[in-house]
């Protein structure tokens, strides 16, 4: 078989959008961890849990049943049920099940389907950053031209109204907003998310609110952004089952808008996808019915292990603020006098330890690093001990509990 195909002008470009994109920055980090040994990895964004038996057993006795067809489109009724009655409990939002509920594979896809949806080529989305890495690309590829909206470790990554209104064109059609936050673990609070609904209102843009997180949410309630005044016609809710119930690699997520935009997602989706994979359906199934206590039990325990890091990173003198949610710390590291990616680089390389730099993460990310605490409380102590020798070896740096010795000394 022929494999040259170096000579350029033998082939048209690819498509100029798609070769454009950037590699994620996360990849660069975990490719060098992959070839190191010893490696204690807070990179990576997806629970260390197994996904509970009970819902492993539903999707193989699924299979067993040779339950192996496609599903309708929008996915099982009786899983879109579920999640409509969920909406119904912990939100009072409802969706109708037959119309406004759409089964998809994982929320990566719904934020596929309805950049595709709600975009023509030009359209701008706002969106604030540090952010998932996948909301810029899925606007690109759709068309649409992402407008980085920065959010600071000073304001507890809040949105502000202003920041919004300094970048609204013409053009806006939607704002992107992700809460809990990945990678800043901010949960934002009712304030700022009223005050954005107002903005949408006020421009006439859509609301595209990724909530994967949102049962992870350790201080106070999570506000689901469709349960706010005037905001339902106009909101479009991305979640799924990766990290409420561990289930990355299933591939399940759904998307709640109403039936106008959601028929409009659910076309996309009938001619590229067909339906999301029917054992993961089944899985999610079992999950929402009988995997409430595991839900709650892995929720405790990332709570348990978010305190832990947290404190470790300030008694080390990296300031941290306490995320309310999602499983990331974003430590600044801006007393290190290093760049976040200097200071990933050099700590994996001398102590073997990934973490991810935050400006991978767009505006505001910079002096920030992401450390995933989806990790066994035992590897995060360890790796808190190895950072603080990293951190102890540069100069500069004050630690909390000196400042307490010294302090104490005074009186
Ligand atoms: C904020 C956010 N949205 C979406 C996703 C993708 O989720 P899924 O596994 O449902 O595609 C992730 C995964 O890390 C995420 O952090």
């Amino acid at each position: 078989m022929n494999k040259d195909n170096s000579n350029p002008q033998t082939f048209k470009g690819l498509s100029k959008t798609a070769a454009e994109l950037p590699q994620s920055g996360i990849r660069r980090f975990f490719d060098i961890a992959s070839q190191m040994k010893n490696v204690i990895s807070l990179g990576v964004g997806e629970p260390d849990f197994p996904t509970p038996w009970t819902v492993r057993e539903a999707a193989i006795y699924s299979i067993e049943k040779g339950q192996t067809t496609y599903t309708s489109n929008l996915g099982l009724i009786e899983l879109r049920r579920e999640i409509s009655k969920h909406g119904m409990k912990r939100y009072q939002v409802e969706y109708n099940p037959e119309t406004e509920i759409l089964v998809t594979t994982g929320v990566a896809q719904g934020l596929d389907l309805v950049a595709r949806a709600l975009l023509d080529p030009g359209d701008e989305v706002l969106i604030p950053e540090p952010c998932f890495v996948s909301y810029k690309p899925c606007v690109s590829l759709a068309g649409g031209v992402p407008v980085p909206i920065e959010t600071t470790c000073e304001n507890n990554f809040q949105v502000s109204v202003e920041s919004l209104e300094a970048k609204v064109t013409p053009r806006t059609k939607a704002v992107l907003i992700g809460h809990p936050s990945n990678p800043t673990g901010a949960a934002l609070q009712r304030k700022t998310l009223e005050e954005i609904v107002d903005f949408a209102c006020r421009h006439g843009l859509y609301i595209i609110s990724d909530e994967i997180y949102d049962r992870l949410t350790y201080d106070g309630e999570h506000v689901m952004v469709a349960s706010l005044p005037n905001a339902f016609d106009r909101t479009i809710t991305l979640n799924g089952f990766s990290k409420t119930y561990a289930m990355t690699g299933w591939r399940i997520g759904y998307a709640c808008a109403p039936a106008n935009i959601l028929h409009t997602m659910m076309k996309i989706h009938s001619y590229t996808m067909l339906s999301a994979p029917t054992p993961g359906q089944k899985a999610a199934l079992e999950a929402m019915r009988r995997g409430e206590k595991y839900a709650i039990a892995m929720a405790a325990e990332y709570k348990r292990r978010r305190n832990l890091i947290v404190d470790g990173f300030n008694a080390m003198g990296l300031d941290c603020p306490m995320p309310g949610g999602a499983f990331y710390a974003f430590p600044s590291i801006r007393a290190t006098g290093l760049s976040s990616e200097q200071f990933a680089e050099q700590l994996l390389y001398s102590q073997q330890v990934a973490v991810v730099p935050g400006n991978a993460f767009g505006l505001g990310g910079e002096g920030h690093v992401r450390c995933s605490y989806a990790t066994d409380a035992s590897l995060i102590k360890k790796a808190l001990e190895r950072i603080e020798l990293f951190v102890d070896s540069l100069p500069g740096v004050s630690k909390k509990n000196d400042l307490r010795e010294t302090s104490d000394q005074l009186v």
